[in-house]
């Protein structure tokens, strides 16, 4: 096929894209969109700040922008990100012990219910192992409220939203190392207790200090193998021309390799839509224009 999406649903996948609310009024960004994603994700628009900047008292605006156009273009939405250490709202930082727990599962409950039917796929928990060789939990306020906080999210996800699948989500776990051998421990675990998790997320936010890892495939192929679907979940990867064409392809083919890699998403549409500062990590130039990644993206999706 001629688009990412519509290639990707040739193969049983999606091709999905981060998207920013504000963003949804600039027709080279819309078109963009409307003719080649089959799958969002809301870069900030369903996070804990933006979703709940008071307690008790939430806010979908914005998320509910983008989940109205991926419903017109019949894109699947995947939610991010239920629970996390990151984009809290302040009241929420300034809590600890029972009452960050019971808060926290509160954002899971209503939200999870607000969009209740309406995503593919629910980022749960985002980013909760520490970088480095440790294979240990990051520390932060919600790790603080017993290692268990993970799993009580995700029970509190499934009992929301049925239907959703519940994916942990995570970046440097891309290739074998302490971090993702953490992340593979904690899903074979959460398999063997019945705890629901459905699918992992790979960030997969690449640059020239951390290419692609030569063991991609394998390692998404070990998560797959405990039985959970995987998913390319922020792809980006810093670079240009030919070098960066080819990380591409390399990656949208280890997913395809992959039976139970359903889906890749890239974190922006545009270079200049991406949340790094400086560089040129995406599919389309500033001006919207197909870039060679572009291309070798396609022609990977296509089987060449
Ligand atoms: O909305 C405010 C705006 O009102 C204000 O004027 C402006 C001034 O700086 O800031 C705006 O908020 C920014 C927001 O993006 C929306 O643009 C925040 O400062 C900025 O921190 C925030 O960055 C986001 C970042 O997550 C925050 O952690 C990026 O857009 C987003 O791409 C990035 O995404 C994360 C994933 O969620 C998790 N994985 C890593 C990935 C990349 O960092």
């Amino acid at each position: 096929a001629t688009t990412l999406g519509a290639s990707a649903a040739e193969k049983g996948r999606y091709f999905g894209t981060a998207v920013a609310a504000y963003k949804l009024s600039d027709s080279t960004y819309s078109g963009i969109l409307n003719r080649e994603f089959n799958s969002v994700t809301p870069e900030n628009e369903m996070k804990w700040d933006a979703t709940e900047p008071t307690q008790g008292s939430f806010s979908y605006g914005s998320a509910d922008q983008i989940v109205a156009r991926a419903k017109s273009i019949g894109a699947k939405v995947r939610g991010h990100a239920l629970a996390w250490h990151s984009q809290q709202p302040g009241w929420a930082q300034n809590l600890s012990g029972t009452a960050l727990r019971n808060a926290m599962l509160n954002h899971v409950t209503q939200v999870a219910t607000h969009y209740k039917g309406q995503i593919d796929s629910w980022d749960v928990v985002n980013e909760a192992f520490a970088d480095g060789g440790s294979g240990a939990r990051r520390d932060s306020n919600l790790q603080r409220t017993g290692n268990d906080w993970i799993e009580v999210a995700f029970r509190a996800a499934r009992a929301a939203d049925p239907a959703a699948k519940l994916c942990y989500n995570d970046y440097n776990t891309d290739g074998q190392n302490a971090k993702s051998n953490a992340v593979f421990a904690m899903v074979q675990d959460f398999k063997a207790r019945g705890v629901p998790i459905d699918c992992v997320g790979f960030q997969s936010h690449f640059n020239s200090q951390s290419p692609l890892p030569s063991d991609y495939q394998a390692n998404l192929q070990r998560f797959a193998n405990l039985g959970v679907d995987v998913q390319i979940t922020e792809l980006d990867i810093e670079g240009s021309g030919t070098a960066q064409a080819n990380s591409y392809a390399s990656a949208v083919r280890a997913c395809l390799a992959v039976t139970r890699c359903n889906g890749i998403t890239v974190w922006g549409i545009r270079d200049s839509d991406s949340w790094r500062a400086s560089g040129t990590p995406l599919l389309f130039d500033g001006s919207g224009n197909k870039k060679a990644a572009y291309t070798a993206a396609l022609d990977a999706l296509n089987g060449g």
